[in-house]
Parts: C-alpha cells; sequence; structure tokens
C-alpha cells in the first residue's frame, strides 16, 4: 500500500525514539505527515509537519484528512502517574479521529507479552489495551508486539550499558532471568516499514523478536562479554524499591520513569508465542549476539 502524494502516511510520535527512525524508512516510498506537539522539534524536512497532540482531539482531524494509513507510535510512559488512564484516553481519541477520517490500515508497535498472565505488568498491559482500543476504530490494524529493542539511544539498552559499564558486581533480582526475545532496531523498523506493504486481510497481531530466547541478566553477560568487561551477577530473590532506585540513579531522570515501567515489566516473560504471523514479513531478524554487536558499533 504504498501511498502516492494524495495520501500521505501518517507518522505520529515522530519525534520519539522510534518513529525517529522510521521517518526516513517511509520517506523512500511515501509521502509522510508526522503529528508533532512542538513545531520547534527537528524533524526531516521532506515531511510534512502538523501540529497535534493525541490527549487534544480537535487537534486530530487535520492531521487525518486524506490519510489511509497511520502509524500510532505513542505512549505517555514519561508522564510516571496515571499512564494508563492517558493512554486510553489517548488510543481512544486517535480510533475516533481514524474512523471520522476513514483511514483504512493502523500500525502500532506494542509489547510481547500473554494476555492470560494474571501479574501482567500495567505497562504491558495499557500497551495490549490500546491495540484493543485501536481495533474499535473499524480500521484494519497491524498491531506489531516487541520486547525489548536493542539499540544505540533505546531506553532498555541504555540501562543495560549504563549498569555493566558501572557496575562490576551486580545484585540482581531473580526475575532478571525471566524469558525475553528482544529485537534490534534495524529488524524492528524493518518490519514496522514492510507493515505498510501487507496484502489487506484483516487486524492481526504480528509477534516479533530475535531467534533466540534470552534474558536482561543473559543481555547484561553478553554485553560485557562483548566489551571485554568481567562482570558478576549475584541473584538475590526480590528487587526491593531500594535496589531498583539504585539501578535508576545511574540513568537520566529524564529516563527514570521510563526505565521504572520497564524494569516493572521484567516479571513478565516476553517472548513470541506465536512465530507464524511475522513470516508474513519479509524479515529474518538478527540473534541477540549480532543485535549487541550492532549496536555496540553503532555507539
Ligand atoms: N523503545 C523500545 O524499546 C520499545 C520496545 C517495544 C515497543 N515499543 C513501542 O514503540 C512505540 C514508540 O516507542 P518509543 O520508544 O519510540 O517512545 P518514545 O521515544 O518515548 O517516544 C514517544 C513519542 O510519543 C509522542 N507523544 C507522547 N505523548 C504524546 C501526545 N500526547 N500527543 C502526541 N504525541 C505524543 C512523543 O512526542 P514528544 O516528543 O512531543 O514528547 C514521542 O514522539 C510505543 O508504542 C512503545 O510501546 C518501544
Amino acid at each position: 500500500m504504498t501511498e502516492g502524494a494524495e495520501h500521505p502516511v501518517l507518522l505520529t510520535g515522530a519525534t520519539g525514539y522510534i518513529g525517529r527512525r522510521l521517518l526516513p524508512l517511509l520517506l523512500r516510498t511515501s509521502p509522510v505527515r508526522c503529528l508533532v506537539r512542538d513545531a520547534a522539534r527537528p524533524l526531516d524536512p521532506r515531511a510534512q509537519a502538523v501540529i497535534g497532540d493525541v490527549l487534544q482531539p480537535a487537534t486530530l482531524a487535520a492531521a487525518m484528512a486524506g490519510v489511509r494509513t497511520a502509524y500510532y507510535m505513542v505512549h505517555m510512559m514519561a508522564a510516571a502517574r496515571h499512564f494508563e488512564q492517558a493512554d486510553r484516553e489517548a488510543a481512544r481519541n486517535f480510533a475516533a479521529a481514524a474512523s471520522h477520517a476513514g483511514v483504512k490500515r493502523i500500525i502500532y508497535l506494542g509489547a510481547l507479552g500473554d494476555d492470560n498472565d494474571p501479574k501482567l505488568s500495567p505497562h504491558i498491559r495499557s500497551r495490549h489495551e490500546v491495540g484493543r482500543i485501536l481495533r474499535e476504530s473499524g480500521a484494519e490494524v497491524i498491531e506489531l508486539r516487541a520486547s525489548i529493542v536493542i539499540g544505540k539511544g533505546s531506553t532498555s539498552f541504555e540501562l543495560i550499558r549504563t549498569l555493566t559499564h558501572r557496575l562490576p558486581v551486580m545484585i540482581c533480582p531473580r526475575w532478571l532471568d525471566t524469558p525475553t526475545q528482544p529485537i534490534a532496531i534495524d529488524d524492528a523498523l524493518a518490519c514496522l516499514a514492510a507493515a505498510l506493504e501487507l496484502p489487506a486481510s484483516g487486524s492481526r497481531v504480528i509477534e516479533i523478536g530475535t531467534p533466540d530466547v534470552t534474558s536482561y541478566g543473559g543481555l547484561i553477560k553478553e554485553y560485557a562479554r562483548q566489551m571485554g568487561l568481567r562482570r558478576l551477577l549475584i541473584p538475590v530473590p526480590v528487587l526491593t524499591p531500594w535496589l531498583s532506585s539504585l539501578w535508576l540513579a545511574l540513568v537520566t531522570p529524564a529516563k527514570a520513569a521510563v526505565g521504572r515501567h520497564l524494569i516493572e515489566g521484567l516479571r513478565n516473560a516476553m517472548v513470541v508465542r506465536d512465530p507464524a504471523p511475522a513470516r508474513a514479513l519479509p524479515v529474518q531478524p538478527m540473534t541477540v549476539q549480532q543485535a549487541i554487536a550492532e549496536a555496540i558499533a553503532a555507539e
């Protein structure tokens, strides 16, 4: 569904970690309109910027005019409190505006995780709820679900990098062993761009991840190995608030709120349970080892 000039692709979250990197890929095949909150934030000059806020429904109609495909790449995790309510409201506003504008397809990057897990973290539960709300728009929703994105500048990867460099001995909660299937940033972007071209066949969830399963502890060990650092991980049964704050004190305050939600999410296994839908995408995700090597090379 490569779009012509009369039907720009709408990209939200274009100033975010994923959206900023996705924009040049989309521009290769389609004109792109970006919904941004702040006109002063630099954007690729080839993209059209429209000022708007997903929490202000009146601002969405202009952004959606003539759009057939929209990327929903927004989350409210930086708002430390009530992020679930804000995410719900934002998704409802976006779904209503998309429905009104006759948007045909919404592509959304959410989170892996099992809906039937009673201990699903509020963050992951909220990401899944956003997917459900977007589907209510009546548009075909392609919900890609990913775990940690490995790449230079990704909050989760920066947390791993900072911890590994600063702490020769790490006291680690047991859930550092929770299985996870991360994805390299380039693979996540390739999947998101390819979702634009998928033939229409109804809303679907596509779980994406590395071919190998690891854990957050495994990522720390692999990062340390590739950097030639000797690190000792000492497991403890629980992550106390004290330990958690110690970890987060190592990252910038701006990233601490997001980091807190990410750390909470580590309780839940984040693995691909159904690999079949991802086979429709022309992407062979790289291994954990390759993904870390790429991220290190980009530094
Ligand atoms: N990064 C990862 O490791 C990862 C992993 C799995 C899934 N994902 C998913 O990928 C998506 C994008 O994540 P990200 O890491 O790119 O996030 P991010 O870097 O925090 O960016 C969030 C984006 O949302 C925008 N935004 C926030 N509130 C908004 C509002 N009220 N109206 C309009 N825009 C608003 C921000 O714009 P401002 O610049 O104006 O604040 C920013 O562009 C999310 O759905 C996330 O769950 C990310």
